[in-house]
């Protein structure tokens, strides 16, 4: 009988808040499924009129499911502090003390362009330590700007054919499949690795005059196949999820782009570091892959602020490396 989440936090030791924490999260998860699967039968399909921090205009399932996780994530006696995608400002919960704690961030819903046509998308998640206070004090905003290496904990849900959660505590890459008769999280695989070599890119290709020498000149060469100074011929795709093109990435390698774009210069692409980047670049690093934002690693990128930009290459170890390659003699 394959083990359960539970079970498996339980048997990896995993310090019992953190464990009640990844629970309390992934539960709510469970419910978002359940509210993704019912579709038009439900009330989560749709736009609202309000935009949130990212200049977006918000769709209904964004602000629930958001919701759902503030109020259900509340009552784990370690959190501290939220912060989320769909928030200006963080979410105090209960003081710091010397205790320490953590302090939990999401993109509740990504892949909201695909919400209302059926097809996946996620949630994402990242836990960082929380800071140890001599005398108790609120969390300030100041206490999430670690940079992604600091994280204890980063995990996705794809809500797609099957509802899976990816999980990583630093300690390797874990799968679980929701059983949807029992309600429970089974681990469907342990260990995961990324193929280091790929034929197979995700990218938004409609950038592409956009983008930064190297990074087309890589997409070039991935176009011209078999007649290019590479022979392969690659595959694209792109889902326009992220946790469902970073998924497929860690069921059978590839990579994925979204890197810097010349028309905001200053904002070093459209995904977000603390919510998105960091917390897929510690499971595809804990899978045996690479993130690279055009300098460095993803996870030593400095951090300035709660919402911002950063140029996203992440996949398969040997690719990666190339393209590092390419923007080193670019
Ligand atoms: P979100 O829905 O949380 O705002 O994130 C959407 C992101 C990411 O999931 C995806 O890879 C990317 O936006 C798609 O961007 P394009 O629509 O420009 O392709
Ligand atoms: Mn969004
Ligand atoms: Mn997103
Ligand atoms: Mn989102």
């Amino acid at each position: 009988m394959p083990t359960n989440l539970r079970d498996h936090l339980a048997t990896n030791d995993a310090e019992p808040a953190l464990a009640d924490l990844i629970v309390t999260v992934v539960d709510t998860c469970s419910e978002i499924s359940a509210l993704v699967r019912r579709g038009a039968l439900g009330e989560i399909m749709g736009a609202l009129e309000s935009e949130n921090v990212q200049g977006e205009v918000q769709k209904k399932l964004d602000v629930i499911s958001n919701d759902m996780l503030l109020q259900r994530c509340a009552a784990s006696a370690g959190l501290v502090a939220m912060a989320s995608e769909e928030m200006d400002d963080i979410h105090p919960v209960r003081d710091l003390t010397p205790k320490g704690g953590y302090l939990l961030l999401f993109d509740p819903l990504d892949g909201s362009s695909n919400i209302d046509v059926n097809v996946s998308i996620g949630t994402i998640f990242s836990i960082l330590p929380a800071p140890m206070a001599d005398a108790p004090r609120p969390a300030a905003l100041a206490d999430f700007l670690q940079k992604g290496r600091a994280q204890v904990a980063a995990g996705y849900v794809v809500y797609g054919p099957q509802t899976t959660l990816v999980l990583t505590l630093g300690d390797g890459v874990h799968a679980f499949t929701l059983d949807p008769d029992t309600g429970d999280w089974l681990q469907t695989s342990a260990g995961i690795t990324i193929p280091p070599e790929t034929k197979e890119y995700a990218i938004n290709a409609s950038n592409l005059r956009h983008w930064a020498p190297a990074v087309r000149g890589y997409v070039e060469v991935c176009l011209a196949g078999e007649t290019g100074p590479r022979g392969k011929n690659f595959n694209m795709r792109w889902i326009a999820s992220m946790v469902a093109d970073v998924h497929r990435i860690m069921m059978r390698g590839g990579v994925f782009l979204y890197p810097w774009d010349a028309r905001e210069p200053e904002r070093a692409g459209k995904l977000r570091l603390m919510y998105e980047a960091n917390p897929m670049s510690l499971l595809v690093e804990q899978a045996g892959g690479a993130a690279f934002d055009g300098h460095g690693a993803i996870l030593d990128a400095e951090v300035t602020d709660l919402h911002q930009r950063i140029s996203v290459m992440l996949g398969s170890r040997a690719e990666v490396a190339h393209i590092e390659r390419l923007h080193q003699s670019a």
